[in-house]
């Protein structure tokens, strides 16, 4: 059967990545998540002290990934069914959604030598289509011509609330008004940056689902995905 590449970008904490997974799981797909990797990029900044008084060191982070030492990888899972993260052979996927890395991701993901790292891994991960990919930039710059391309959003407080309940169901520190302010200043960062900003491609469907339940998304996504194969 014809396999296609599937781009589903938008602002932050909107649900994006479920929606992708589900999807992905659903019709046989590699999902692949790009923010776990922006996120996994700033924990490794984070753990090897490259956050400083004066800001990140871009240097010392450049000279870092230019080494290969910032090595992100996925493995499927099969109790979850979802793929895991890991950074340099280390499971990261609880440490990369602390609202420690949530605050920081943002201005590590607008550096273009890590943007330019990321997207040819990205390039290369969804080469052979049957791709799911989920971010900010993946129909505008990873993948301008995937057939199937999803702009989703939803108001912010929304968007705040599901964050919030998702942490709290995993057991995880969480404040709501934190975690609003830290979704309105990602969506800030992504959508302003110089290199690839966060916008909705001119050929992307707009899906705005502050008033969707999961399963209605579900359906949604699967009649755009027997359209456009
Ligand atoms: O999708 P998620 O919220 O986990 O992404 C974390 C951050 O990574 C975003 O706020 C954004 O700054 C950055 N990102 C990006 N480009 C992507 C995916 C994520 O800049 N394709």
């Amino acid at each position: 059967m014809k396999k296609i590449t599937i781009a589903i970008d938008g602002h932050s904490s909107c649900g994006k990545s479920t929606m992708a997974k589900d999807l992905a799981r659903e019709v046989g797909y590699v999902y692949v998540d790009t923010g776990a990797m922006y996120r996994s990029v700033t924990l490794y900044a984070l753990r090897n002290g490259l956050f400083t008084d004066k800001g990140i060191d871009e240097e010392a982070l450049r000279e870092h990934i230019d080494r290969g030492d910032v090595n992100i990888s996925f493995r499927f899972n099969a109790e979850t069914g979802r793929p895991d993260t890991y950074l340099n052979g280390e499971l990261v996927e609880h440490d990369i959604r602390t609202m420690e890395v949530s605050s920081r991701v943002s201005p590590i993901a607008a550096l273009p030598f890590v943007r330019t790292a990321m997207v040819a891994q990205q390039q290369q991960m969804g080469k052979d289509k049957g791709v799911v990919m989920d971010g900010r930039d993946i129909g505008t710059v990873v993948f301008p011509d995937a057939e199937l391309k999803i702009f989703v959003t939803a108001s912010a407080e929304v968007r705040a609330r599901r964050r919030y309940d998702e942490l709290k169901g995993k057991g995880m520190e969480a404040d709501y008004a934190d975690i609003l302010r830290n979704v309105e200043e990602r969506d800030y960062i992504d959508s302003h940056r110089e290199v690839s900003p966060l916008r909705q491609a001119s050929d992307a469907i707009l899906l705005d689902n502050s008033q969707m339940t999961i399963a209605e998304q579900k359906e949604w996504l699967m009649n755009q995905f027997r359209q456009a194969l």
